[in-house]
């Protein structure tokens, strides 16, 4: 009886000393990385350009405008190309792996110099409506010479007040813009209100690597961290769905940035 006692006490009390170790060690896991994650937020805002948390967002906004009306933006185009970005993106409606042909109403938000719509214009079905979409009507003139067809309508406003109905499109295109507002969120939530249910967004982002914090000050705008973005698209109802590399070399090397579909939940 003895010995049995014994070793059925020995259990309770291994049993309950695990638990109280997998407890601590959840706590300790939980605070390392929420301490991580502090650390990781401060280093992006010491390392990213900090004009867009810096100053009143009327006044940012302007200069993000001046610098798009002007020879930067008009270089645009040049740079997209040298920088391989146009290219590669490119290679990913070209290869179907996002698949344009499934759309009858893209919007592209942010148009810049058509880098985006011209891709769309090569890959969607002849009937599909693209809409182009800037801030700075400057950008939309030289996309409108560039790509020259007159299949798509180029509006100029601001991505946080889309002039545009609810659920009128089934597709959103945005490369590299949201990165000019300080909460995504205000961005994707008017994404998410043009969308159909089950509507797709692509999402292209600048991430808060080393590349991503250079890119930051020569275009004068944010970064993302991948998981917190995640959780800001969640947060409104826009699922994390297929995420793309541009190529193998890019996704062993983690490089490129953000490349999501996002999904609006609802059908
Ligand atoms: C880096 S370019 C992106 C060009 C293109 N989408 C691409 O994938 O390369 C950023 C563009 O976003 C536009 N932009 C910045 N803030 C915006 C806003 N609040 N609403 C709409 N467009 C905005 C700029 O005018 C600029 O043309």
């Amino acid at each position: 009886m003895v010995p049995y006692q014994a070793v059925a006490f020995g259990a309770v009390v291994r049993v309950e000393s695990q638990s109280v170790r997998s407890g601590m060690s959840y706590v300790v896991r939980k605070r390392v990385l929420s301490l991580q994650k502090k650390a990781r937020e401060r280093l992006r805002r010491l390392g990213e350009f900090r004009g867009i948390r810096r100053q009143p967002f009327g006044t940012y906004q302007k200069s993000v405008r001046r610098l798009y009306d002007g020879p930067r933006g008009a270089a645009l185009k040049f740079s997209s190309i040298i920088s391989l970005h146009e290219p590669l993106m490119g290679k990913l409606f070209r290869s179907g792996r996002f698949d344009a042909r499934r759309f009858s109403r893209i919007l592209d938000v942010g148009s810049g110099a058509g880098q985006i719509i011209r891709h769309l214009l090569a890959t969607s079905r002849p009937d599909t409506e693209i809409v182009g979409f800037d801030l700075s009507w400057e950008m939309l003139r030289r996309a409108r010479e560039r790509l020259n067809s007159d299949r798509p309508v180029f509006v100029a406003a601001d991505m946080r007040a889309l002039p545009f109905r609810d659920a009128s499109f089934d597709c959103v295109t945005c490369g590299y813009v949201l990165e000019y507002l300080p909460d995504p969120k205000d961005g994707l939530r008017e994404f998410a209100r043009v969308l159909r249910p089950g509507g797709t967004i692509l999402l292209l982002a600048t991430e808060d690597s080393f590349s991503g914090l250079m890119t930051s000050h020569t275009w004068k705008c944010r970064t993302f961290n991948r998981e917190e973005l995640k959780v800001a698209a969640e947060s409104i109802g826009l699922r994390w769905g297929k995420v793309h590399w541009f190529t193998r070399f890019h996704e062993l090397l983690k490089l490129g940035g953000i490349l999501v579909e996002l999904e609006k939940v609802g059908e």
